[in-house]
């Protein structure tokens, strides 16, 4: 098969015929149709991202494909199924502490590591070998839209966040970094899930004035200055009352005094998820007053991707309309041209962008 190929970090992918997958036991060979590719791919393909991949490997992370091959574990799969293959794939024998690896992106620990060498190669290839129960069906889509489909890899973060806070209808949400990629998402399906007010603070002015003309006033932007404490008080006074939990985005290049700036708004027995990728290349750490948490009953949390259920849950939101596709902005890519597509993704950052290599012919949308 053709796949795009990461041999060293200092090269550009080499596109190359290399040997389909081969099918073992608890795995699904999937036809990749597209695959996302995020906007700091080039950070993590040229190391400046310092995320532990051993080379070779075919990248990539998560994918719309469709059931080629599965083994006699599966029950429900069939052969051309639409599947999405989530990244996360977790060790499967130690339930309470599974090692995990971001198939063809990223990996936590040594454990993670060794789960990388198995489950080594990413989507930027015609086919995809994955756990079984990382083939998650999606339902019948219309071959045109499955770049489209692809912003689950997007989604799906903050989705997990949201779920790992147990965020309920109703409720306010505080989304720190909410003018970025990850971020942006996060207030889309926050406001999908029912959410009462989104706070969406950032520096961006254009940004922020999209963010409430695509969804009106259950969104409140607040332009941040940087000073922590007058971003905080803004932050609060931007909300229509106490917020209720606090959901942060921010990149490893944002100081943790504006993730503190947005944490500490929280209303006394508020829910705190840390996400982002502060901290991940150095720097100050994020010093929490331990009185103001414990007299608070404030509960911090971290969380990194989502719980296996999100995606059949997150497809159902978008299957009923509560979510849409339609207002991404997708521009999609050959696989001969992944490495154009790094490139484009990198220069084209932002909310409600999207990047997408088609390994496979199909109708772009
Ligand atoms: N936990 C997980 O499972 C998971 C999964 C995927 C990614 N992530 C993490 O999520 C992070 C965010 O990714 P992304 O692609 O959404 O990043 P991004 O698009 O670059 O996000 C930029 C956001 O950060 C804000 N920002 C940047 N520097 C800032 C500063 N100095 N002060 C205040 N705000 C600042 C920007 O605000 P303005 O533009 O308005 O200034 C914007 O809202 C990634 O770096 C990654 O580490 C986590």
């Amino acid at each position: 098969m053709r796949a795009a190929v990461l041999k060293s970090l200092d090269e550009p992918f080499a596109i190359a015929d290399v040997p389909a997958p081969e099918m073992r036991t608890g795995e699904v060979i999937v036809d990749v149709v597209a695959a996302p590719v995020l906007s700091y791919a080039n950070e993590v393909f040229n190391g400046a991202r310092r995320y532990p991949i051993e080379l070779p490997i075919i990248p990539g992370c998560g994918a719309i494909g469709r059931v080629r091959t599965s083994g006699p574990d599966a029950t429900h799969l069939k052969v051309g199924d639409w599947v999405f293959c989530d990244p996360t794939v977790r060790s499967r024998d130690d339930a309470l502490m599974p090692d995990i690896v971001l198939q063809g992106w990223s990996a936590r620990g040594d454990g993670g590591l060794r789960l990388q060498r198995y489950y080594h190669d990413g989507p930027f290839g015609e086919q995809v070998r994955v756990p079984t129960e990382n083939a998650v069906r999606i339902g019948d889509i219309e071959p045109e839209r499955a770049s489209r489909w692809c912003a689950l890899t997007v989604m799906l973060v903050p989705y997990g966040g949201l779920l790992a806070a147990s965020f309920q209808a109703g409720e306010t949400l505080l989304v720190s970094g909410a003018t970025g990629n990850f971020g942006s998402a996060c207030v889309a399906v926050a406001l999908a899930m029912g959410a009462g007010c989104v706070v969406a603070p950032g520096r961006n002015e254009r940004v922020l004035a999209d963010l409430e003309r695509r969804f009106g006033e259950r969104v409140r932007t607040v332009r941040i200055s940087g000073n922590e404490e007058e971003d905080r008080e803004r932050m609060r006074q931007a909300a229509p009352g106490a917020i209720d939990c606090v959901l942060d985005l921010l990149p490893p290049s944002a100081p943790t005094t504006a993730v503190r700036a947005a944490l500490m708004a929280v209303r006394p027995y508020g829910r705190v998820v840390l996400m982002g990728g502060v901290g991940m290349l150095g720097g100050e750490g994020l010093d929490l007053p331990y009185p103001w948490l414990m007299r608070n009953d404030i509960t911090v949390r971290g969380k990194w991707m989502c719980s296996p259920d999100a995606v059949p849950r997150m497809a159902a939101l978008i299957r009923s309309g509560l979510l849409s596709l339609d207002h991404i902005d997708v521009q999609t890519f050959s696989l001969d041209q992944a490495n154009e597509a790094v490139r484009h993704a990198a220069a084209n950052a932002g909310p409600f962008k999207m990047t997408v290599i088609q390994p496979r012919s199909a109708p772009t949308g």
